[in-house]
Order: structure tokens, then sequence, then C-alpha cells
């Protein structure tokens, strides 16, 4: 079956594994994408995408925008950011936060996180942030497969309680994982840092991730956030790759679909790098463009003029309200 928008906040395993592997929809975010939209035209049609692979002798897509785990290239920081989160979840720490700026690879890793996870570890993936508390607790409880007919927040919490216990005498750990977390409200803040509070003596029943942009960060040091903010156990944070790390990253990518750096003329990769300024959304969204224009322009390498126009294009819709 194609896949088609997310339904509206949770999506299991399976679904993110099957989105992640959609060409189109980055991956059914709610809220407002700026970088994501500002794919420039492509200058061949859909039907013809195959064709430009084929000519590039690649075996698939390098620059889907695409939170895909199996491109995830292990940058110092994404090594970092996976191994502090992989060892909060299996201690049970309680509160793990995970902050970077836009397209730098939160919702990628947190994807490779989850496809890597031990099965003892139950999950539930959230990326619609724009809920009340009881509509969160309902999409938590349906990703964790408790089925309630409730809407009623205390019905709700019993329902979850009643799960996190059994996973504890399963010798389970139960993980709620929430991407696009700076869009929370203050009062669903709250309510989580209650739901923390779920433990017996001995550890935490609920693992709670928060993945976000830096304002998630900012509303942590609130002061009226600030009981939930001192919870954290774990922080870890994504930045701009480096010049070296962007060249890695964009090598990785294309090897990855079957090609290599060779594709792109020394000039071209060193423009292709200033210009992304090591975000990764924006290497793909440029990478891939420039790709298409050196395809309709009948060359087998992306030269520098072609990586110009790609920027042009860019900085040209970028500007376009
Ligand atoms: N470490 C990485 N390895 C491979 N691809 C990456 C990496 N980091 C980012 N990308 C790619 O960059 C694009 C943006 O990544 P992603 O959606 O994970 O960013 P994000 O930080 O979640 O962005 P946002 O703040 O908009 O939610 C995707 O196409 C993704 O595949
Ligand atoms: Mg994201």
């Amino acid at each position: 079956m194609e896949p088609t928008t997310p339904r509206l906040a949770s999506r299991s395993l399976a679904d993110v594994m099957r989105w992640s592997r959609s060409a189109s929809a980055p991956d059914g975010r709610p809220s407002a994408q700026p970088e994501a939209a500002v794919v420039a035209p492509n200058p061949v049609r859909p039907a013809q995408v195959d064709i430009w692979q084929r000519h590039y002798n690649l075996s698939t897509e390098p620059f889907a925008l695409t939170p895909d785990p199996e491109f995830l290239f292990p940058s110092a920081a994404h090594t970092e950011a996976m191994a502090g989160l992989k060892l909060g979840l299996w201690e049970r720490r309680g509160l793990l936060v995970m902050v970077g700026e836009v397209g730098t690879g939160k919702t990628t890793l947190v994807y490779s996180l989850l496809s890597q996870l031990d099965p003892q570890i139950e999950t539930s993936y959230l990326s619609n942030t724009l809920l009340s508390f009881e509509e969160l607790l309902q999409n938590a409880l349906q990703d964790f497969g408790v089925t309630t007919t409730s809407r009623n927040r205390l019905d709700l919490q019993t329902a979850l309680n009643t799960f996190l216990r059994d996973c504890a005498n399963r010798g389970k750990t139960a993980a709620l994982v929430i991407d696009e977390a700076q869009n929370l409200t203050d009062e669903v803040f709250e309510q989580l840092r209650l739901l923390l509070n779920f433990e017996t003596y001995k550890s935490k029943l609920l693992q709670i991730l928060l993945a976000g942009q830096p304002e998630l960060a900012a509303k942590l040091r609130q002061p009226n956030l600030r009981q939930i903010g001192d919870r954290v156990a774990v922080r870890c944070g994504l930045g701009p790759l480096s010049s070296t790390e962007a060249r890695a990253y964009i090598e990785h990518r294309l090897t990855t679909a079957g090609g290599s750096l060779r594709l792109f003329t020394r000039p071209a990769l060193g423009l292709l790098i200033r210009k992304a300024r090591g975000i990764p959304r924006r290497i793909n969204i440029l990478a891939h463009n420039a790709m298409l224009f050196a395809y309709g322009r009948e060359i087998d390498r992306v030269d520098r003029a072609t990586m110009a126009q790609a920027v042009r294009e860019l900085q040209g819709s970028l500007a376009t309200p």
C-alpha cells in the first residue's frame, strides 16, 4: 500500500520504518518546516526520477529528505547523542532531552535509535505535539498497544499506570518518545513531569525522551517549568557539521546509495559545503537539486555552475514569501 499522510499523532515503529522509506513526505511533521518546504522545483518530472538515478548508477536516491536510519551518518555529535540516549533508556534514568537546530538530524537519530532498541524496551513515538494532554495520553497508549475508549484524564492515567506496572513485572521498560517537543504547551510539560513520578522503589517506570529545536531547551529553563527542567537526567545536542564532517556526510550518503563522491567536482563540493553551513537537510536539498540539474544538462558530474544554480534556486525559494 502507498504510504499516506500519517495519522495525527502517533506511529508505531513499523510505520516509522515504512514512512522513512517513502520517497516524498519527510515524516509527516505537523509544524511548519520552512527548510523542508523549500525544495527547488524539480527540473525533471517525478516519473523520471528512476531514470536519473540509473544515469548516475545509483541504487536509490542519495539525498532524500526522509529520516531514513539506513543513511545515518555517525558524526561525533550523533554518535555521542546515540550512546547517551541508549544508556539513559537502558539505565531507566527517567527524562532524556535531545536538542538541535532545524534539520540537524534529530528525527533521523530518533528513528535510528528506535530501530536499534532492545525488544525489552516498549516504545511509543509521537511527533504531533499540538495536542492536549488527554490526546497525547490516548495516542501514547494506542502506540503502546493499550486499548482505551475513555477520554477522561484519570482513566487514561490509570490505564498507563497499569501498563507500566505490567511492563515492570515482565522486566520491560517503557519509553515515550516525543519529537518536536518544543511545541508542547506548558500544561503538557507539567503533566509529563507528573508521569515521571510513576516509579517503583527501584526505578522509574516510564522513560520520556523529548527531542526538539533550541526553543525546547529555552522552555525547560523557564521559571514555571523549572521543576521538569531540573529532572532532565540526560541531555544531548546536535549542531551543524564541521566542513570535514559535511564532506564525509556527503560521501556517506552517496556510497550508501551506490555512488561515490566523484559525482561532484571539487569546486562543486566546496560550494555545497560552504552554502549548506553544516546543516544536513540543506546539504540534501542542494545536492539533490544539483544532481537533477546536472542530469537535465546531460553532464555526468555536478560541476560548480550547476551547484551554483541549485544554490540560487534555494535562495530564490527562501526569499519568496
Ligand atoms: N546524521 C545524519 N545522517 C544521515 N542523514 C541525516 C543526518 N542528519 C540529518 N540527516 C538528513 O537531513 C534531513 C533532516 O534531518 P531530520 O529531519 O532528522 O532533522 P531534524 O533535526 O529532525 O529537523 P527538524 O528540526 O526540522 O525536525 C533528513 O533528510 C535526514 O535524512
Ligand atoms: Mg525532526
